[in-house]
């Protein structure tokens, strides 16, 4: 079923708003038949189901449907669903419709920018996003709210959210959470911005990360004013060793599952980060961005547990449920929450609506349900690329622990390059691992991919990894 799904990557360009929907939709699949991507006989999605994976109407694929058995490309039959007509495309494709023969068509579907398949690691799965879910937590938190909870507000976020997440992260991630020292921000980048800002004024000009991080995380820190300098990267992960000779106030790490290399931290090397903090008065910043997903065990929990007067637990949104939520939070140690709020002050906070349905989604178990059927769908494709891998690029091999939403896919020496623009030609969108590399990285440089396996909806994914491996040596 999944294959016949992935042959449908064209739909990858929707956009889920906006007008003419219908006709971009039609003109995706009509196109698909046409170029042999759908083979005759070939039977699609229900309109439900397509509907659901393209976050968009079912009325919309329905009508899309009945367009194109109209037009003679599909065929619909009581019991055996919807299919491409056996005479497609050659049959019809001397009579294209004037509006699948235009050079043009819709800008959405010519949008260069926009690969067909997209395993860039960054966002979930959006297509799972548990929307009736959502919207029945919206509904009960709501009708629940006082009125005051309309108003302004703490600066710290709903005290609603506060107590579900402190509840919630001392129970699954072992973190030391007291909601009096939780912060709801805009994301975890928002979190960063101001905990730069607050690190400035205390006085700290640098901070150490990681070989390989997101750029856009050591942007928000040098915006505030602060310089970062990257860790060594070895065999055993981010070294820490050094971290007193760099002088730096701070470090920020991605403890459980590194970002985007995956390994957790050594345990020793937890331990000394933790004892340089202690020796210097220095902070950790803990980037705990995807630490629910772990599969082949139990998590491990969070480096803050080991101190919560050192280190600065920073979680988010953006991978169990999706980004554009704008929701994370931090907690933080005595000192640093009052001057955290104080910073942010009473405007820089987030819309309380989210804030009381996530708050209703944790404490009415949706979540962890939501977490346990994502990591199962995470589970299966990180099984698959490994299965792929092995029998059709030995040549290359998923490194890292079985967790998070990406795996860093090493490479003969030389090839990166060669691997991106490649895919580039498939059209899929692919990251290599230079693109991750701090400037000023002593480490060993290696040739390999990061590859963002829970990004593409379900239905596009076999047909993402069919690429991949056709872009690999
Ligand atoms: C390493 C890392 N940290 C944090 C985040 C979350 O960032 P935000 O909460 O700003 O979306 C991501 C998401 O892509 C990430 O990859």
């Amino acid at each position: 079923m999944a294959e016949h799904w992935a042959t449908l990557g064209v739909d990858l360009h929707l956009e889920p708003t906006g007008p003419g929907l219908r006709r971009g939709l039609t003109d995706a699949l009509r196109e698909g038949v046409r170029t042999g991507r759908l083979a005759p006989g070939t039977r699609l999605p229900s309109s439900r189901t397509l509907a659901a994976d393209l976050g968009i109407a079912r009325n919309t694929v329905a009508d899309a449907y009945a367009d194109l058995v109209a037009e003679g490309w599909l065929t619909a039959r009581q019991g055996s669903g919807t299919r491409v007509a056996m005479g497609a495309p050659s049959a019809l494709s001397g009579q294209r419709s004037r509006r699948a023969a235009s050079p043009t068509g819709p800008a959405r579907f010519r949008d260069r920018s926009r690969p067909h398949y997209d395993l860039r690691p960054g966002t979930p799965d959006l297509a799972s996003f548990p929307r009736t879910e959502w919207l029945k937590a919206a509904r009960r938190a709501l009708a629940a709210a006082p009125n005051d909870a309309l108003g302004y507000g703490d600066p710290r976020g709903r005290p609603e959210l506060r107590t579900a997440l402190a509840g919630y992260l001392s129970r699954a991630r072992g973190v030391r959470a007291d909601p009096q020292r939780l912060l709801i921000c805009g994301g975890f980048a928002h979190a960063l911005t101001i905990l730069g800002a607050v690190l400035r004024d205390r006085g700290v000009h640098t901070v150490a990360v990681e070989s390989y991080g997101l750029d856009r995380h050591r942007d928000v820190l040098t915006a505030a004013g602060l310089r970062t300098v990257p860790l060594p990267f070895d065999e055993r992960g981010t070294d820490p060793g050094r971290l007193t000779d760099t002088g730096a106030g701070a470090v920020l790490l991605t403890p459980a599952h590194q970002f985007p290399m995956g390994e957790p931290l050594h345990p020793d090397r937890r331990a000394a980060v933790v004892d340089w903090a202690r020796r210097t008065g220095g902070l950790v910043l803990e980037d705990d961005y995807d630490g629910e997903f772990r599969y082949d065990r139990q998590p491990v929990g969070a480096l803050q547990g080991l101190d919560p007067d050192r280190v600065v637990y920073l979680g988010t949104a953006s991978k169990s449920l999706a980004p554009g939520l704008r929701l994370a939070w931090a907690v933080l140690p005595p000192g640093l929450a009052d001057d955290l709020t104080a910073a942010r002050g009473g405007l820089d906070t987030c819309g309380v609506l989210d804030q009381l349905t996530l708050a209703e989604f944790l404490t009415s178990g949706a979540y962890d349900r939501h977490v346990r059927s994502s990591r199962l769908r995470y589970r299966r494709r990180r099984d698959a690329l490994v299965a792929a891998l092995a029998e059709r690029a030995p040549e290359v091999r998923a490194t890292g622990i079985a967790a998070g939403l990406h795996a860093v896919l090493r490479l003969p020496p030389g090839t990166e390059r060669s691997v991106v623009r490649s895919a580039a030609w498939q059209g899929l969108g692919l990251y290599g691992l230079s693109f991750f590399r701090h400037p000023d990285a002593v480490t060993e440089r290696l040739d390999a991919v990061v590859v963002g396996y829970g990004t593409p909806p379900d239905h596009a994914w076999a047909g993402a990894l069919d690429a991949l491996c056709r872009a690999l040596p």
